[in-house]
Parts: structure tokens; sequence; C-alpha cells
């Protein structure tokens, strides 16, 4: 199982970032959020990509965007590891999969807890992850939405029919120690903000997720 931690809804980012530095969480994830697509707004490229000064994990960049194609060649030359886009855009998802593949980073899918989870269908040839919302993205602290374990499963059938089951499952909003439980079986990744920031002691609570 792999951890990602969110600083989304940290208050001292530099802090954090340092402090999660020396745990042994496998990446940072980075919320971009523009204030359309989602309705809040996050830090710009400019002020998080000083990011690098405090950490040296790679990145799990989750582009809550409407128009992700600036972001993606500005956070390529970040020490990225994934770059999800969201399925429901207007914009041609094929070619901005190959717009992250040709900097060589992994390219992930994220749903909406409410989209179809068909949309995924056309691009399962190419992508490498699928980040599952189980909150309404926009902001950290929320509670998880109890149908995301079926939700999961549905989308690991999907994956079975198209034999991608190498595709890698990850789940964001919401998980604890608590609401961890229904899905840790289930996905590769698990994103964690709040539940992680608003502790003491970070590993302790990364070690919480790791284990049943
Ligand atoms: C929500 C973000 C999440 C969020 C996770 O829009 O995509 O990454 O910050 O934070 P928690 O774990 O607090 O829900
Ligand atoms: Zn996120």
């Amino acid at each position: 199982m792999k951890i990602s931690v969110s600083f989304l809804s940290s208050y001292d980012k530099a802090k954090d970032l340092r402090k999660l530095n020396v745990t042994d969480v496998d990446y940072i994830h980075v919320d971009y959020m523009d204030g359309r697509f989602v309705p809040y707004k996050s830090l710009s490229f400019r002020q998080l990509k000083t990011i690098y000064k405090y950490t040296s994990k790679r990145l799990d960049v989750h582009l809550m965007t409407r128009n992700p194609e600036k972001l993606i060649r500005q956070f390529a030359t970040l020490n990225t590891e994934f770059i999800t886009l969201h399925v429901e855009i207007k914009k041609d998802i094929s070619k901005l999969i190959d717009l992250i593949h040709s900097y060589g980073i992994k390219a992930g899918l994220s749903l909406k807890p409410d989209t179809p989870i068909a949309l995924l269908e056309p691009y399962l040839e190419k992508i490498d992850l699928i980040l599952v919302m189980s909150v309404e993205p926009g902001r950290g602290g929320q509670e998880f939405l109890e149908n995301t374990p079926s939700r999961v499963l549905a989308i690991k059938n999907l994956l079975k029919t198209y034999e991608k089951s190498d595709i890698l499952l990850s789940i964001d909003g919401g998980i604890n120690n608590i609401t961890k439980e229904g899905v840790q079986d289930l996905v590769d990744i698990m994103v964690s903000g709040s539940y992680i920031t608003t502790g003491e002691d970070f590993q302790e609570r990364i070690h919480n997720l790791r284990t049943h």
C-alpha cells in the first residue's frame, strides 16, 4: 500500500512538508484547483513550485482544472511521478495524456463521485492510474462518501473486462484510520490530507493507514 499525503489544508505548508520528508510517505499529493472546475482556488503553480525546497519525495499531482495543458508542462519541470486530470473536462484528453507521457511521467484520470465510470473506457489503453474521488473535490477535511468501496469494485470489474488490471487505483478524500478499512484491500495508493496533517506524529498516522 502506497500513501500519498495532501498538504492542501495544511496551515504551515513548509513546516508540514519538512516533517513529511522524514517519514516513509511514498508521494506528496499536490492539489491544483482553478476556482472554476471546482469552486475553490489553490495556490498558483508559481507558489506551489517552491515545495521543491522542502521535499525530496516524488509528486503525485492532481489537476482540478478545466485547462490543464500549461500546468502539465509546468509540473513536468518538478520531481513528478504522476499527473492526474479529470475525465469530466471538455478537452482532448487523449492528447493531454500523450503530453504527460512525452515527459516520461505517468498519467492518471480522476472522476468526481457522481461521474459514470464508463467515461474512463476510451482511455484505458493509455492511462497508468485512476484516482477515485471519495469526496466532492474542492477542499480537504470532508467526510468520506459511503458508496466509495462499491464504486471502486465497479471500476475493478471494468478493468478486468478490459484486461487492464495493471492500471493503478488510487483514492482521494476523507481517508482516515477508520474509513480506510473499506478500501485498503482494493486500491494501490491512498491519498490522505487532514487525517495526517492534523496529527502530531505524521509517521504514526501514515503507519496507521498502512496497517490493517
Ligand atoms: C480534495 C482534494 C484532496 C483533499 C484530501 O479536493 O483533492 O486531495 O485535499 O484531503 P482530506 O484527506 O482531508 O479529505
Ligand atoms: Zn487531491
